[in-house]
């Protein structure tokens, strides 16, 4: 067999500003928090997502935990969360005290029901966290009609989603805080995350949440160090500078994709719903419910043809922590799950790699490879 050329799963794309920002942090000698890049980022961020605020944070993950604990989320509250998600999303309302409860996806859907969302709020909901998984947005139009008239926050985790829009209008803006991550996603700077919120008194406290107190004096909480640096934040701004490009070149990889499995028996695509624009972080297929090979077969089937793929993630009930925890059912979530996997959605791609990916694909799955 002739051995073609690897292809990864992803790769970022920095080829805009990056260097000449990095140089510039490095001939100011300014590498940590206190650089001007941090505040260009945040600026440039709040801008993006219509928002008020926006604030740089060492993580997507400890955006997460700042977010609920500025919403003092604790011991004893109840927050919901998708069960089809990447496992930061429930870690960190666990890292708070707080109960996770689960949710279902819609049907055919990667993100969450928001009829689902409805049937779990009790008294002890304390917030709903909202993942735009794999570049998909949340239906937050829908998600806002059931949170709103109870007064319920809800946190947007945009890791995965940044620029995707529901109802005409950009993921990030929509819930009371909304936590973004830099870890080779849209916007990729090695390491980093960010919030973006409207609310004056959310966004002072959750400045003094990821800034310890100079000389150990001033501020009412424990602050531990949550800040992004001046080189991470400059290579996200430059990132960001970008983003359209760069979420336009994965909507067409997207489609390309969507062209070549078109019609495929044994395969089926994920559609955008009509008030849905997705940015394609990662693409996925399924197979159909039935066939003889798996998504973990497949994996494996593609990694010999030296193409990286994955299988989605498996439900976060399922992991060894929760599952004592939990007895619910969530049929449209675990049916995406064991049934599909992500293809290489690299902005890089060319469409030569894209046709290799698709085509071997096609032979793997027809069972000719
Ligand atoms: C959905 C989701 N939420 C949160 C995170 C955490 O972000 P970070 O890796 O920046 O801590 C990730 C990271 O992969 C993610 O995919």
């Amino acid at each position: 067999m002739t051995q073609h050329p690897f292809i990864p799963l992803d790769e970022p794309l920095l080829g805009g500003n990056e260097r000449k920002y990095l140089n510039q942090c490095i001939d100011t000698n300014w590498i940590s928090w206190q650089g001007e890049f941090g505040g260009r980022l945040e600026k440039a961020m709040a801008g993006y997502c219509e928002t008020k605020h926006a604030l740089a944070i060492v993580n997507g993950t400890y955006a997460l935990v700042l977010a609920l604990q500025a919403l003092g989320v604790g011991p004893d509250d109840e927050v919901i969360c998708p069960t089809l998600t990447m496992s930061a999303t429930a870690f960190a309302a666990t890292t708070v005290g707080a109960k996770v409860v689960w949710v279902d996806n819609a049907p055919h859907s990667l993100t969450l029901d928001p009829a689902d969302v409805a049937r779990k709020i009790t008294a002890k909901t304390k917030a709903v966290l909202a993942v735009h998984l794999y570049g998909r947005a949340a239906d937050m139009e829908r998600l806002l009609a059931v949170t709103k008239p109870k007064n319920i926050p809800v946190i947007e985790d945009v890791a995965e989603g940044f620029a995707a829009k529901t109802s005409g209008r950009r993921v990030g803006g929509w819930g009371t805080i909304a936590c973004h991550s830099f870890h080779n996603k849209i916007l990729a700077s090695g390491e980093g995350g960010a919030v973006t919120l409207n609310d004056d008194r959310l966004a002072a406290k959750l400045n003094e949440l990821r800034t310890p107190p100079p000389d150990n004096a001033g501020g009412t909480v424990i602050a531990l160090n949550n800040r992004m640096s001046n080189l991470a934040a400059a290579v996200a701004l430059a990132q960001l500078e970008r983003v359209d490009e760069l979420v336009e070149t994965r909507r067409k990889v997207a489609k390309l994709y969507d062209q070549y499995f078109a019609g495929v028996p044994g395969l089926e695509t994920f559609k955008e719903r009509d008030n849905e624009w997705c940015v394609f972080w990662r693409y996925q297929i399924a197979l159909t419910p039935g066939h003889p090979l798996t998504n973990k077969e497949l994996v494996a089937r593609l990694r010999k043809h030296n193409i990286e793929s994955r299988p989605i993630f498996t439900l976060m009930s399922d992991h060894p922590y929760y599952k004592p925890l939990s007895s619910g059912e969530y049929p449209n979530a675990r049916l995406v799950s064991e049934q599909s996997l992500d293809l290489p959605s690299s902005p890089r791609l060319t469409p030569e790699q894209i046709e290799r990916v698709a085509k071997t694909v096609i032979e793997c799955v027809a069972n000719k490879r």
